[in-house]
């Protein structure tokens, strides 16, 4: 069966974003704290393989002229099969006109690159558990 993306949050079991985010390696909350902040992005996408939820991303947007993302993951077993450019580029879908930023997870670099993204030079960062992401080798 082909993966379907859904851009919006109707059905969206978020107990199972909450998984997902999990075992993608991604930080994950309490399922009721990802609706909340997947309900308040400018656009959102969740891809399923039939009734399975595999992927998901938000984007953050004035849609304007900046738009940040976020919490794009996409389950082990279906990475490497086109599922997270899609999901990032239905994310931009109409936001043309907008700068786009993000912070990589370490190693995943590559990914946005493909994508056209390219390093910042003056990127910074206030992360509430700013232990923790410098442990994960996000800060210095
Ligand atoms: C990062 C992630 C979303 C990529 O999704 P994916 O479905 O595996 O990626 P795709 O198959 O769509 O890859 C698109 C392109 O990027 C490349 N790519 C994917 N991951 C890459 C990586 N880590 N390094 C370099 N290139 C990578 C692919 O080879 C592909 O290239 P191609 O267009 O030339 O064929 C996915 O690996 C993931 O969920 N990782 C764990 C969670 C995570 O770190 N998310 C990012 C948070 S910022």
């Amino acid at each position: 069966m082909p993966i379907a993306l859904h851009q919006n949050c109707d059905g969206v079991d978020w107990t199972a974003v909450c998984g997902l985010l999990k075992e993608a390696g991604m930080s994950f909350h309490a399922p009721e704290m990802h609706r909340r902040a997947f309900e308040a992005a400018y656009s959102v996408a969740f891809a399923y393989d039939g009734g399975a939820l595999i992927g998901c991303g938000r984007a953050l947007s004035d849609g304007v002229y900046q738009t940040a993302l976020y919490d794009i993951a996409v389950l082990p077993r279906y990475q490497g099969s086109g599922v997270g450019r899609r999901l990032v580029e239905a994310l931009l879908a109409g936001l043309g006109e907008c700068n786009v930023i993000l912070y990589a997870s370490p190693g995943k670099e590559g990914f946005y690159r493909k994508l056209g993204f390219r390093e910042m030079k003056t990127g910074m960062a206030r992360f509430v558990r700013a232990d923790a992401m410098a442990e994960k080798g996000f800060t210095d």
